[in-house]
């Protein structure tokens, strides 16, 4: 099989499941992931045959992407930032409304040379801990998850991305205090309701972690709360909490960083509009 007959081939096989782009944006992923074939190869040699082994390999991924399963956990592995990470279903795929949180810190902190202690909660495959560690050289970062499936692949991706992150086993609504001041907490909790369950597409549902998705109906700031009282004794004086938060949420979350304590309250939309950060000070 040829490139330019492969594309026709995985067009045909998942047309009623993806939309076009995403499915063409699957045929460069396979081709570099099996074959390692530069985007722009496939581009100027599409009469270029695959060898047998790799065009085996494309086939099965493609009926398990017929099956729903995630790109980025067929192939393991992701990009955050730039930055590779590995990937399985012990940990959530990290999104782009993420990178964009990323972002924000960074752009408060890269001017800033003095010592900076950051926290990461609910750090999933370490994505923000690892990407922070990365652009802020400068910072020591720690970070928390309750999840050992979740830190063994975090600490995995801080080693290959070669990043010192303290990453600690921990249940963050247990924890009764943290045992360090920080400059920067950050976290991207879960705070999908169940309700809203109905909304999202069967791949996130049938493979991604539950645990790092979804809170109660009925108390669905839980982690929120939590973390900006811990936030409250735990910050130095003019130190930064960052949230990614839920869109539908955004005037509740507000309001309960406000309730304790907490100043100059910034929201942000991601790039779809969605109001899906917030920072505020101490
Ligand atoms: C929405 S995911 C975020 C993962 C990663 N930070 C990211 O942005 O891609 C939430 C994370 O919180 C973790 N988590 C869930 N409950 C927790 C708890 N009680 N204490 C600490 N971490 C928890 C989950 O294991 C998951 O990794």
């Amino acid at each position: 099989m040829s490139f330019a007959e492969l594309k026709t081939y995985i067009h045909q096989q998942l047309s009623t499941l993806y939309e076009s782009t995403e499915i063409q944006s699957f045929y460069f992923m396979l081709l570099e992931h099996y074959g390692h074939y530069s985007k722009a190869t496939v581009l100027v040699q599409p009469e270029n045959n695959l060898p047998e082994e790799v065009e085996q390999n494309i086939t099965k991924s493609i009926s398990a992407l017929q099956s729903d399963l995630p790109i980025q956990y067929l192939l393991g592995e992701t990009e955050f930032c730039t930055y590779r990470f590995f990937v399985d279903e012990n940990v959530l795929i990290p999104r782009p409304e993420t990178e964009e949180l990323v972002d924000w810190v960074y752009n408060e902190y890269k001017t800033h040379h003095n010592s900076l202690k950051i926290l990461d909660i609910g750090t999933g495959s370490g994505a923000i801990a690892i990407t922070l560690k990365k652009l802020l050289p400068q910072a020591e970062v720690t970070a928390i998850d309750v999840s050992a499936g979740a830190l063994a692949i975090a600490q995995r991706n801080a080693k290959a991305n070669e990043a010192e992150v303290n990453f600690l086993q921990q249940d963050i609504l247990t924890t009764s205090s943290l045992t360090q001041k920080y400059d920067v907490i950050i976290s991207n909790p879960p705070y999908v309701r169940f309700t809203e369950k109905a909304e999202m597409h069967p791949n996130v549902l049938r493979y991604e972690p539950h645990l790092a998705l979804f809170v109660p109906d009925e108390n669905p700031l839980l982690f929120y709360r939590k973390i900006t009282e811990l936030a409250a004794t735990s910050l130095v004086h003019n130190g930064n909490l960052f949230f990614e938060i839920n869109q539908y949420l955004a005037k509740e979350t507000e309001t309960l960083v406000r309730q304790e304590g907490f100043t100059q309250v910034i929201l942000k939309q991601d790039l779809s509009g969605n109001d899906r950060m917030l920072c505020c000070k101490k």
